[in-house]
């Protein structure tokens, strides 16, 4: 096979490298752009990037987890920000893209991991698009308390694969608490979703904070609210602030912090039908907030046609269903004010997003 000589022109949205080859598109992995790397008979590195630095763990390449352990930290941020960018490049002006906000822990910041246990009782992570366990001792991008528990994982799941029924699939779940301690579940139970970076999180509630103090909404619905991590930090004095969500173990949480707390009223369902039936009741809105799941909001988008709330605040996980929608709404007549991006997994190609949107009052629609 003749030797064929690429330049890496990108990251893909796995954070693999991507060049193109005869017009076509290739992909070669642990790659950075601005590389040259033979692909042709066997990948080889020829240029490397002066932003490559050396993996510090020894299961990346084969751990599903990290995909940019071998990417300098600025560099991997740069990379991730001009991937939203290209991403929302036909729906929103370059220029209302702010810098994007790093995570103030590379390493360690996770809270929360899922182990799973492989058929011979391997403790570990997915390998990269599979169902085989690589097995760990350490992950260094979880918290330091994690890491002591893995191997009381490692003896529980020896347990449970010896007793007279083995489960067919097994996987622990440890979250560290906010006193401390780690909670260690065993199972697949439907649990309240949790932002696993909690500094990082801190960012983005700040950033939500300054554009709450800018528009002064009095009245808030809040879509995909969980169990009210953003709810609670933003629901000041005076706002009247109503949070929807269909987990019932999520709302049955935020109803007992409201208890303690107040400032929050909550309403269990689905998103796009329980905003609708609210404005059917009566309710108005001066501001939406939502923060759906990676698929993005979809259903939602013909309440926000038919009711026109006067701003949306948009926390995303996932940039290519985030241009589906926003797509959506600025046909619709509403304004990107601007676009904020917060790192909260370094060493992986995952992005939060916020978007502030404005009703601009044209309805552009056929
Ligand atoms: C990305 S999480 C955000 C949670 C919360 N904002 C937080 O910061 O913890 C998305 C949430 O939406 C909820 N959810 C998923 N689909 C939903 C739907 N159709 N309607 C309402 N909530 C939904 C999930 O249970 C989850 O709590």
């Amino acid at each position: 096979m003749k030797p064929k000589t690429v330049l890496i022109a990108g990251l893909d949205e796995g954070g693999r490298g991507v060049a193109l080859i005869d017009g076509e598109k290739a992909i070669v992995p642990f790659s950075i752009p601005g590389e040259t790397w033979r692909v042709a008979p066997q990948a080889a590195l020829l240029e490397p990037s002066p932003d490559r630095v050396a993996p510090p763990c020894p299961y990346f390449g084969r751990c599903g987890g990290c995909q940019l352990q071998h990417i300098s930290e600025g560099r991997q941020l740069a990379e991730k920000q001009r991937w939203l960018a290209a991403t929302l490049a036909r729906v929103v002006f370059p220029e209302k893209i702010r810098p994007p906000i790093p995570s103030p822990k590379h390493w360690h910041y996770r809270r929360r991991i899922q182990l799973h246990v492989g058929p011979k009782g391997e403790v570990g992570f997915y390998a990269h698009r599979s169902r085989e366990v690589v097995p760990i001792d350490e992950c260094r991008i979880a918290d330091p308390a994690l890491n002591a528990k893995i191997l009381e994982v490692k003896r529980r799941a020896q347990t449970a694969l010896q007793g007279p029924k083995k489960p067919a699939s097994l996987t622990f779940e440890l979250t560290l608490q906010e006193d401390g301690s780690v909670e260690i579940r065993q199972g697949g139970e439907e649990r309240s979703f949790l932002q696993v970076n909690p500094e990082a999180n801190r960012r983005l509630i700040e950033v939500l904070q300054a554009a709450l103090t800018a528009l002064r909404p009095r009245r808030v619905l809040e879509l995909f609210a969980g169990s009210g991590n953003l709810s609670f930090p933003l629901a000041v004095p005076g706002v009247d602030w109503l949070a929807v969500e269909s987990n019932p173990r999520a709302v049955e949480e935020g109803r007992r912090r409201s208890e303690q707390e107040g400032g929050v009223r909550w309403r269990l369902g689905q998103a796009a039908k329980t905003a609708e039936r609210l404005y059917q009741s009566g309710e108005r809105f001066d501001l939406v907030l939502l923060d759906p799941p990676r698929g993005g909001a979809e259903d939602c988008l013909p309440v926000f046609r038919k009711r026109r709330p006067p701003a949306i605040l948009y926390v995303s996980c996932h940039p290519p269903a985030l241009k589906q929608d926003l797509q959506v709404l600025v046909k619709a007549g509403y304004a990107v004010d601007w676009v904020q991006a917060i790192d909260f997994f370094p060493q992986t190609m995952n992005l939060e997003a916020v978007v502030q949107l404005r009703d601009s009052g044209s309805d552009s629609k056929p």
